[in-house]
């Protein structure tokens, strides 16, 4: 009801402010066109010298940009300078409001929940100034936890132990070691077949007849793994019947779900694997260029794609059957660290040097994405399939898996199992066989299991026996299949803890486009807050509403998503959780 009330709230202000009913749809129009030069201004340079790495480079000194530097770029892409100021200080990395820092401790949902972060952070105090330590949501060092990056490296486990040497230059490097086995058709982790079999199989690909090449996605029934489950063969096809100068495909590699390394996993041990699909994905659309938009917080992975990137761009211009040369140029980029920008929407902008704000569609990227031209947007396990796909025939891919869900799916398991790690298994498996024959059993007593990243669902222990690892089973038991993260939720650690985290963290990465997350993600953090320090117990119909705003009112899946787990802990735990509550 209040939501409702909020909605014609705000449109009765929107009203008051622009007096008239011509002048409030003229304002819509205005934003819509002034987003929409700020584009084509920023595409003029395109991804060869784009914006967003210029933002990149900016150094903050005595907390603020450099004002000349500021002016320079602005001039440059013919922009105003709060277009470059509100663009670089949105993002973690970058903000001149949080320089200084030299370490950052990882505020993940899984060192969170394994117990160790104070620690850690009490080691870091020994050596740096409170100042000097910054925090960061999830390293992707899940497996191990008690993660912290230090000097462009990620470190976790008994890492905190050797700080003095990694801080005297003894040792610069640890290694991550962890499992990924596969039970099932195991496409995805079997060993890398080095990069001379995917750069072969490129020139057969170029030769080919795009639409076989569709075709065979189609049938190979393969959706995508980033959360949605849309058909990639769908959103191939849209790309290749547009008519454009230029095309793109962009990969999300911004894997921030707290709980999620699978990404991690793959751009850096198979990272072939991805480009290949980057490419093959541009040769069917017509695409030229590709993006790897990787988080800052997985450095290695950087490095590594770089790299083969190299090696893949060089193989290009390749002739088709035709006679014509196809080109296909990848460029790594580097985010900056923020959670939003793995939205699709918010990736384009964060390209395209503007503030990465989740934009409403229509219009969809696949007709109007980066810098305005038809683009794909793919997560990096989508993409990593494709060679699967191509390899082996789409029939055969659809063989493997259920029905509407084919193919295999990447599980991360977090350092509460007895062997956590990396693991694929054909989809349709019971998550019982997970947790049990994979993950061989917990440590600790858990109580619950959050799947699919912070937008996922709580999914009770006693309920694990009911699900199987595909996007219709969780959607019809009302969980989220997500990026199939799975993060254990210890008897012992208070569930209340939990919600305020996740309140925290979406206050945090909120892109505060809309106000149901803006504000709401903060007033229910306070809330959580106060109900543990014995301030307040929750009026459960201010509760309601809250959640309510957030679900209905949220433009994407970052606000409207958080009360999914939330719901699930109140009404599987209630017994824990109605003390905080009037
Ligand atoms: C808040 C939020 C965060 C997201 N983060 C990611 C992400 O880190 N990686 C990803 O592939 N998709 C992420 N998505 C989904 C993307 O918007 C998009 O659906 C996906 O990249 C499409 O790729 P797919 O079709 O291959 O799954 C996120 C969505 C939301 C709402
Ligand atoms: S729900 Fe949150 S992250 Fe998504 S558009 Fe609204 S403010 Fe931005």
């Amino acid at each position: 009801m209040q939501f409702y009330f909020l909605k014609i709230l705000l449109t009765l202000l929107e009203f008051y402010f622009c007096l008239t009913f011509e002048q409030y749809i003229l304002n819509c129009t205005l934003v819509s066109t002034m987003s929409k030069n700020l584009r084509s201004l920023s595409g003029r340079k395109g991804m060869e010298e784009n914006l967003f790495e210029h933002l990149s480079a900016l150094e903050a000194k005595e907390g603020a940009f450099d004002p000349t530097e500021v002016q320079s770029l602005a001039d440059k892409y013919l922009v105003g300078t709060s277009t470059v100021h509100g663009a670089a200080s949105f993002y973690d990395f970058l903000n001149p409001a949080k320089s200084g820092k030299k370490v950052f401790s990882c505020s993940g949902s899984a060192c969170q929940l394994s117990g160790k972060q104070a620690e850690v952070d009490n080691k870091l105090g020994k050596h740096f100034e409170k100042s000097e330590i910054g925090e960061v949501y999830c390293l992707g060092r899940c497996h191990e936890t008690a993660a912290f990056h230090l000097n462009g490296h990620n470190y976790s486990g008994v890492a905190i132990d050797h700080l003095e040497q990694l801080l005297s230059g003894e040792k610069s490097v640890l290694p991550d070691t962890y499992p990924a086995i596969a039970l099932g058709a195991g496409w995805l982790t079997s060993a890398e077949e080095g990069p001379e079999h995917y750069l072969d199989a490129l020139k057969v690909a170029v030769q080919s007849d795009r639409n076989q090449l569709l075709e065979e996605v189609h049938r190979s029934g393969i959706r995508g793994r980033g959360g949605a489950g849309f058909p990639l063969g769908i959103k191939l096809a849209a790309v290749l019947k547009e008519k454009a100068d230029r095309k793109y495909i962009v990969c999300n590699a911004d894997e921030g779900d707290p709980g999620a390394f699978s990404d991690r996993y793959l751009l850096e041990e198979k990272p072939y694997l991805v480009l290949f699909g980057m490419a093959y994905a541009g040769i069917l659309t017509g695409a030229t260029e590709g993006v790897l938009y990787i988080r800052a917080e997985y450095p290695e992975a950087i490095e590594i794609c770089k790299k083969a990137a190299l090696v893949v761009n060089a193989l290009f211009p390749l002739p088709s059957s035709t006679g014509e040369q196809v080109d296909f140029k990848i460029y790594v980029v580097k985010a900056q660290g923020a959670y939003i920008c793995g939205e699709e929407t918010a990736l384009l902008s964060s390209l395209e040097g503007l503030r990465p704000e989740v934009r409403t569609r229509p219009p969809f990227p696949v007709q109007y994405g980066l810098f305005g031209k038809p683009t794909a947007v793919n997560n990096v396990e989508t993409l990593a399939n494709l060679y699967p796909i191509f390899k082996r025939g789409g029939a055969a891919f659809k063989g493997v898996g259920t029905e509407r869900s084919s193919g295999t799916k990447l599980l991360s398991l977090d350092s509460h199992f007895n062997r956590p790690g990396l693991y694929e298994v054909d989809m349709g498996t019971p998550l019982q066989t997970v947790i049990e024959e994979l993950g061989g059993g917990m440590k600790q007593p858990v109580k619950a299991y959050h799947i699919g990243g912070p937008l996922g669902g709580l999914v009770p222990a006693f309920k694990t026996t009911e699900l199987t690892i595909d996007f219709e089973s969780f959607a019809s038991n009302s969980f989220l299949l997500g990026h199939a993260s799975i993060l254990s939720i210890p008897a012992s650690y208070p569930l209340i803890r939990y919600l305020e985290h996740l309140f925290a963290f979406t206050a945090h990465e909120s892109c505060g486009k809309c106000f149901p997350c803006r504000i709401g993600s903060t007033r229910g953090k306070e809330l959580l807050q106060k109900a543990q320090d014995n301030q307040l117990k929750i009026d459960r119909e201010l509760w309601t509403d809250l959640l309510e705003t957030l679900e209905k009112g949220s433009l994407c899946a970052l606000g409207g998503g958080l009360p999914l787990p939330v719901k699930n802990a109140l009404s599987y735990f209630p017994e824990e959780l109605n003390a905080y509550f009037k």
